[in-house]
């Protein structure tokens, strides 16, 4: 049976209501020119799509977007709680906010994503940012419009953070940005609870989209011309559990590889507990899905992963990753990881070190433990000193780069598929994509290179890099 609701279409209408009453009121406030919008989002991709969503609505209601906070009207930040560093540079840049308020006293200031749906966040918003216009939680996104219209129409600060779970908006507006990939989300919350992790608490309860709704927007993407589609979910592998439809996250893959057009296909993120070996299958049977697994395990000792709340252990991982060895030649293997949990000792990090040497990971993510209010580990006793942890941190990265650099240099003179994503951020001349593995490739460009940005090329890699790779087109 279905615990899953979409927002209704009553409600939504109410919203599209809304969005032109906004709009009728900026087009008298700006009548000369649009007005325009700064939007800046932190944390993970999950983010990334809601921005893509929350800059829909703002356009339907008239705004523009602008890189400038000087030229803003509207300024925008979406947060991330997932780590005290993340909550600092959001407080940093809010403060820093005041003095262009102070210069455009018309201008809105909103705060919305992760952090925002903590109760204690947005108590210190209210005592320390008083000039912060609009507040708003993760489960209210699609009610923009109705917040700033409240906003313009009566001056106060705005907020509305509610706990409610299970719902979807559908048919939101989507403004993606003009670059060769997209974001597609399949499912959002989280029900694992791991014991360091704040995402259960500030994005609500497990809930996939029907497959019909995603299926639809992927095709609405490839139209759009898009190369890239990655699907995202904090546990893709548990997709639609509470469904209508009975598809689960292997065969929705396989639903998205059927579709016509030249396009590659990448999903994030999966959970070890769930991960089947159906799914791996999919994935070295769809010619579209890029043969790339993410699969964070966060720690190699199983004390630790157990009182992470994980549900596998280093056995079952590992086998997994064998697994997948398997069936798919060349796959580039991906992770997260932890450092420093509550309790860890030198020992038990050692077993990370280990793990990460009988893997190969092309690259990791690597956190020190940060504790989170709310969560059961930020109560945990935690006696490693914070100096101590950046050690093994350190150690950890050291590892991890010889490993990079070796699996690196054994591509060199082999040839790869690359998605051309556009100019090189690190050497001029240079154009740069990546491959099926993920991993970024630069190579000189000599003429006309708008016109391969958006293509698949073959380039045959001459250097090697620790992270990433240069090479020649081929
Ligand atoms: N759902 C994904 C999963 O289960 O692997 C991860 C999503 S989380 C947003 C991304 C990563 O942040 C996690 O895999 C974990 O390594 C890290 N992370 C989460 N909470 C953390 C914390 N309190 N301190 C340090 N790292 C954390
Ligand atoms: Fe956080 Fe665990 Fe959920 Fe990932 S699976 S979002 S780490 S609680
Ligand atoms: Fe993502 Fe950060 Fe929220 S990682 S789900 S934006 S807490």
């Amino acid at each position: 049976m279905s615990i899953n609701n979409n927002v209704s279409q009553e409600q939504l209408k109410i919203q599209a209501d809304f969005s032109q009453k906004v709009k009728a009121i900026l087009s008298a406030k700006y009548y000369n020119r649009a007005p325009k919008a700064y939007i800046h989002t932190y944390g993970c991709q999950g983010n990334v799509s809601d921005s893509e969503r929350i800059m829909g609505l703002l356009k339907e209601m008239g705004y523009e977007f602008t890189d400038s906070l000087e030229s803003a009207d509207f300024v925008l930040y979406n947060t991330c709680a997932v780590r005290e560093h993340a909550e600092d540079r959001v407080f940093g840049n809010v403060g820093n906010l005041k003095k262009y308020k102070e210069e455009n006293r018309d201008m809105i200031i909103a705060l919305c994503g992760c952090m925002m749906q903590q109760e204690h966040i947005r108590e210190k918003i209210h005592k320390s940012y008083p000039y912060v216009d609009l507040v708003f939680g993760t489960h209210a996104n699609y009610r923009l419009p109705e917040l700033i219209y409240k906003k313009l129409s009566g001056g106060r600060r705005v907020v509305c953070a509610p706990e409610e779970n299970g719902e979807i908006a559908e048919n939101i507006p989507v403004y993606r940005d003009k670059s060769v990939k997209a974001w597609l989300p399949v499912m959002y919350g989280c029900d694992n609870f791991c014991t360091y992790c704040i995402v259960p608490y500030v994005r609500g309860r497990e809930r996939s989209r029907e497959p019909e709704d995603i299926i639809n927007e992927a095709k609405e993407i490839i139209s759009q011309g898009y190369k890239e589609i990655t699907l995202l979910g904090q546990n893709v592998n548990s997709y639609g559990k509470n469904n209508k439809s009975d598809m689960n996250f292997a065969s929705l893959l396989k639903e998205i590889n059927k579709l016509d057009g030249e396009f590659k296909i990448r999903f994030m993120t999966s959970h070890p507990k769930d991960c089947t070996k159906e799914l791996i299958d999919a994935v070295a049977q769809c010619d579209k899905v890029a043969k790339h697994i993410h699969l964070p395990f966060q720690s190699g000792n199983d004390r630790v992963l157990k009182a992470m709340n994980r549900h596998y252990d280093r056995e079952k991982y590992l086998e997994l990753i064998n697994y997948a060895k398997s069936k798919i030649p060349d796959v580039s293997l991906t992770s997260d990881v932890i450092v420093g949990f509550p309790g860890e000792t030198y020992e038990e990090f050692k077993d990370t070190l280990s793990l990460i040497k009988e893997v190969g990971f092309t690259s990791l993510f690597t956190f020190i433990f940060s504790p989170r209010k709310g969560t059961k580990a930020a109560e945990m006793p935690d006696p490693v000193p914070a100096e101590e942890k950046s050690r093994w941190f350190k150690e950890l990265c050291t590892v991890q780069e010889e490993i990079a650099a070796s699996r690196t240099a054994l591509m060199k003179g082999k040839t790869y598929g690359v998605l051309v994503e556009g100019f090189s951020k690190n050497k001029e001349g240079y154009l740069s994509g990546r491959t099926d593995g993920n991993i970024i490739i630069e190579f000189p460009f000599s003429e006309n290179p708008e016109s391969i940005i958006g293509t698949f090329q073959n380039v045959t890699v001459t250097q090697s890099l620790n992270w990433i790779l240069r090479g020649k087109l081929s």
